[in-house]
């Protein structure tokens, strides 16, 4: 019965991709990259002007992204998820320490420094397919 079960759910997760939620990312993950957290400087300054993986500029004044620059920023960051590998995806892995199982080096630092630390986890439920209906906060 077990292995039935496991069958069916392996057969299961070569069908179904993955879908990644946009409200989930838009209320979870976006926030993750206007904050700042110790001496670094906040994913978004970096990661809005210049590098492959781009963020859109905010607008004059606004606070967080509208609706359409943050369709555009979900594109960008499903672009930095390993559909195939998730424990690789670049963006579970580059501000991550390299101990913890981050990647060698990120120009941008290392944010932090366990799986568990709450923003990590935050990025690879999304990174998981979780949908904003099912977060618990
Ligand atoms: C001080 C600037 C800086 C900060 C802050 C920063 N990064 Fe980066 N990051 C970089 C640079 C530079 C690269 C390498 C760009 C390249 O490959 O040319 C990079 C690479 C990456 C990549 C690989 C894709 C790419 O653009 O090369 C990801 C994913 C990433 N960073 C995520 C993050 C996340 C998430 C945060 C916040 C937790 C963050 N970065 C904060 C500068 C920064």
């Amino acid at each position: 019965m077990r292995l039935v079960l496991l069958m069916i759910a392996s057969a299961a997760a070569v069908v179904a991709q993955p879908s990644l939620d946009f409200e989930f990312f838009k209320s979870r993950v976006q926030p993750i990259f206007l904050a700042k957290r110790g001496d670094h400087a906040r994913c978004y300054a970096c990661h809005s002007i210049g590098t492959p993986y781009r963020l859109q500029r905010l607008s004059p004044g606004a606070a967080t992204w509208n609706d359409e620059q943050s369709r555009k920023n979900f594109a960008a960051t499903v672009n930095m998820i390993n559909l195939g590998d998730l424990d690789a995806s670049p963006l579970l892995i580059y501000a991550l320490e390299e101990k913890a199982g981050g990647n060698h080096f990120h120009p941008g630092g290392k944010h932090w420094d366990s799986k568990n630390a709450p923003e990590w986890r935050t990025l690879n439920e999304w990174a998981h397919g979780q949908k904003a209906a099912e977060s618990s906060h």
